[in-house]
């Protein structure tokens, strides 16, 4: 195929030219009414791309096949059978995914480091979960994906389930051994989904983590949007093999997806796949180049310990680890990773991907250069100095990883959409969650709707939020009191 043409842009670019007046949204009409002071901040050229595909993009009846070009484009950039875009961010995508395997009372494997947008799926969908149990590193205090020996035992307990979700990789850049588990799920005869919301680049280098289609899974979800170069929102479904219908996953899709798709989105991703087609391996390469080097750097930081491949690919632990994704622990300088990142953003304006209480990440992508590298480093350096003057904040207590592992007692969908009531903290221990628990980032569910609350975990969170965690999606979010299913009088 030709990767120089890049069907969305080409046809944004035609319309500008030829200067077509709309009389349909949107509203802005190409920028014409949109208040200056807008794009000043924003920029006009931001109005003036955004078109509808219908009547915008292409015609009434889609006959340019603008869209599909696109993306056939992409799936054969990448070596997936079919590819398709989506413009409302992985979030929806997962659920779509999930959807598009289990129907509503089907069951589903779901590995339980699942971001919020997959327990979203489960009340949503309605489908049955089989949680899957991550391996929880109690040194780290970090999860990683679980192995597909793990995938096999749930899948001889539940033959009836119509398929696994696997999230690879983590936020932290821990990857899962996807070739394992799409094995095993293959041995049963179901489908593998992958949410690879952090992996839009592992395609484009042969020496990054492999990905889920290369792996074997059967339909892989990528924010493009997160390491790679479109702008927010943008996601991709890549499917193979006949396990998961492409007919299928566009009808589900059509449920829960937008009416009026952003030609934004659909114009960076079709221009990251030219990107990446034609230079993905030299930009990646330096990217590669460039996180080593300053992980090397900032290893010799005292106070600051990097996670590295060696201590963190093994049995028990992760299959493969992101070399793009520098995680820094920060324990060793008295501070929490939420404070170092805190600081680095009022002290040194250095915003970074990810904070917790133990560490914070940065993601180094293809579009990072020297000065960004020197930013970065500079803005650690001065953090070492910086850790002594910060205030000690009450201590989060982390739990031990068992007590991480609740017991579901409710399906997720009947705790969330019953009748629930509000009680104190301390009244929570023993009660059914009504409600998603996530410390955000990454973003992950402490608890589920449906979960049975123990007391390490109200203790972790209480003091988690005393200590500055956000959590955005708890009814309280100072978690002074919890959602709990009601109780019958
Ligand atoms: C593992 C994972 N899946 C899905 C999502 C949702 O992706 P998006 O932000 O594109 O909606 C995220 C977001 O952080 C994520 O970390």
């Amino acid at each position: 195929m030709d990767h120089s043409r890049a069907p969305v842009l080409e046809a944004l670019q035609d319309f500008r030219r030829r200067g077509d007046v709309v009389f349909g949204p949107p509203g802005h009409k190409q920028g014409r009414g949109v208040d200056p002071r807008v794009a000043e901040v924003v920029g006009l050229d931001v109005f003036r791309s955004d078109v509808l595909t219908l009547n915008g993009l292409d015609d009434r009846r889609e006959s340019q096949g603008v869209l599909d070009r696109a993306q056939e484009l992409m799936a054969d950039a990448v070596g997936a059978d079919r590819a398709f875009f989506s413009t409302c961010g992985s979030s929806l995508s997962v659920k779509t995914a999930m959807l598009a395997v289990a129907g509503p009372g089907e069951k589903l494997l779901l590995s339980r480091n699942a971001h919020k947008s997959v327990i979203a799926g489960v009340v949503v969908n309605g489908v049955e979960p089989v949680w899957v149990h991550p391996k929880f590193d109690a040194e780290r205090h970090m999860a990683h994906p679980p192995e597909p020996d793990d995938v096999r035992r749930k899948l001889e307990e539940h033959p009836d389930a119509k398929g696994m979700l696997l999230i690879t990789p983590t936020e932290g850049g821990t990857c899962a051994d996807v070739a394992g588990v799409a094995e095993v799920c293959h041995a049963y005869g179901v489908p593998l989904i992958v949410d690879e919301a952090w992996g839009a680049h592992l395609p484009f280098h042969p020496d990054l983590p492999v990905w889920g289609i290369d792996a074997g899974a059967d339909l892989v979800v990528t924010s493009v949007h997160k390491m790679g170069g479109a702008i927010e929102q943008s996601s991709v479904f890549h499917l193979q093999y006949d396990r998961v219908s492409p007919e299928v996953l566009k009808q589900r899709e059509d449920l829960l997806g937008t009416t009026s798709a952003s030609s934004l989105v659909y114009a960076t991703l079709d221009g990251w796949r030219r990107q990446m087609v034609e230079r993905g391996r030299e930009l990646l390469d330096g990217a590669m180049h460039r996180a080593a080097r300053i992980r090397k750097t900032v290893s010799e930081l005292p106070g600051i310990a990097v996670m590295g491949h060696d201590e963190i690919v093994g049995a028990g632990l992760a299959a493969d680890l992101d070399p793009l994704k520098v995680v820094m622990d920060v324990r060793g300088l008295g501070v929490s990773g939420m404070q170092a990142a805190e600081w680095l953003r009022t002290e040194r304006r250095v915003d970074v991907g990810g904070s917790d209480t133990c560490r914070i990440s940065a993601s180094i992508t293809h579009a990072d250069d020297d000065e960004t590298e020197r930013v970065l480093v500079d803005a650690l350096r001065a953090l070492v100095d910086g850790a002594e003057g910060m205030e000690r904040r009450p201590r989060v207590r982390l739990p031990e990883p068992p007590a991480l592992e609740l017991e579901q007692a409710r399906l997720p969908r009947d705790a969330f959409f019953g009748e629930a009531e509000h009680v104190a903290a301390k009244d929570a221990v023993g009660r059914i969650a009504a409600e998603t628990i996530s410390p955000y980032p990454p973003g992950v569910p402490v608890v589920a709707p449906g979960e049975v609350i123990n007391a390490e975990v109200v203790e972790y969170l209480r003091s988690g939020v005393e200590h500055g965690m956000l959590i955005p999606d708890a009814a309280d979010p100072s978690l002074e009191t919890f959602r709990v299913v009601a109780r019958h009088r």
